[in-house]
């Protein structure tokens, strides 16, 4: 029997890419709880699929990550408006519009007592039809959440993770569904990580298929250059992370300029300050790439602690978050 041991191996999804925080847990399939699951909601261990489901085979799924502060779910509408846009790119429609998923999400919270936590919908195409064309698939969404709370602190966040470049590639748009959060994209992304991983770092930076800066493995990248300005790339083939647009207002309300351009990466060597952005990541210090070291600034910390004051990271400011 593969995998007796399966509960010694699994570590918990860290939020910040930190190691020494992966705590032991049970498998994803085996804890207590409620998930919402084509509109029912099922024991969290029922919640199960076919092994001749399309999507296992085609990577025909799409998926949203949300995080939850003080009982809140930030920007959950735009990352049910994002699912349905993900869903429509990959060709299929998913049976509940973005208000009955907002609902749903919303339920599942509830049903599971989560306050601080991460949010889970996938949409994929189900079993009637094993070969490359799905047109007469069932289309399923499920529902899950789970505590997450926020473990590190701002300065603990500031000391910032180690990046090292990828030798995969974001793929061109004429290559793939590239603005989609697609669970097929994300095979690159987990080669990327294993491989930073094996030489001791946290994550990988990707470039694009030219050669540019794009992004982490599941975060946008943000530069202080030495001009003072904050760049970041041009998300043209890569998500336009919710956490991107939320972080490039707050910098806008701060004053700081921005300057979204195409960044080729011999200029990272002239960034002072280097952070990234995402629901999992929110804002994260980054403290080297590829052997280059950056101090984690006054702009970092300013965008970190603006983010936790607008996302409701504190009971008072719950009311403000949107
Ligand atoms: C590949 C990738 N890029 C960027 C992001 C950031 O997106 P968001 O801020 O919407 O979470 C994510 C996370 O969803 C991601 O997986």
């Amino acid at each position: 029997m593969p995998n007796n041991d399966r509960k010694s191996k699994i570590i918990l999804y860290s939020p910040a890419f930190e190691k020494e925080n992966y705590m032991a847990a049970p498998p994803f399939d085996d804890r207590d709880g409620l998930i919402w699951f084509d509109g029912e909601m099922v024991d969290w261990r029922d919640a199960r699929l076919h092994v001749l489901s399309h999507a296992l085979h085609y990577a025909s799924a799409v998926f949203e990550g949300e995080r939850v502060y003080g009982g809140n779910i930030f920007k959950l509408t735009e990352h049910s408006e994002r699912l349905a846009a993900s869903a429509a790119m990959l060709g299929f429609d998913i049976p509940y519009g973005a208000q009955a998923i907002d609902d749903a999400c919303r339920e599942v919270l509830a049903a599971n007592g989560i306050v601080d936590g991460y949010v889970r919908p996938i949409a994929w195409r189900g079993t009637e039809m094993m070969g490359v064309s799905a047109q007469a698939t069932t289309i399923h969404l499920a529902i899950a959440t789970w505590p997450w709370p926020s473990y590190f602190s701002p300065e603990a966040r500031m000391k910032g993770i180690r990046l090292k470049t990828a030798s995969w590639r974001r793929p061109s748009p004429d290559t793939a569904p590239v603005k989609a959060k697609a669970a097929g994209l994300y095979m690159i992304c987990t080669l990327s990580k294993h491989a930073a991983e094996a030489q001791g770092f946290d994550d990988a930076l990707m470039l694009d298929w030219r050669g540019r800066v794009a992004e982490s493995t599941g975060a946008n990248i943000f530069l202080v250059m030495d001009d003072g300005k904050l760049h970041t790339p041009t998300p043209d083939c890569f998500l336009d992370g919710i956490t991107r647009r939320t972080v490039i207002e707050l910098a806008k309300g701060r004053g700081l300029d921005m300057v979204e351009r195409v960044i080729m990466p011999d200029e990272l060597r002239r960034a002072k300050e280097v952070f990234l952005t995402g629901t999992a990541a929110e804002v994260t210090a980054v403290g080297e790439i590829d052997g280059q070291r950056y101090s984690p600034g006054e702009i970092t910390r300013t965008l970190m602690e603006d983010y936790e004051r607008k996302v409701g990271k504190s009971p008072a400011d719950a009311a403000s978050a949107a």
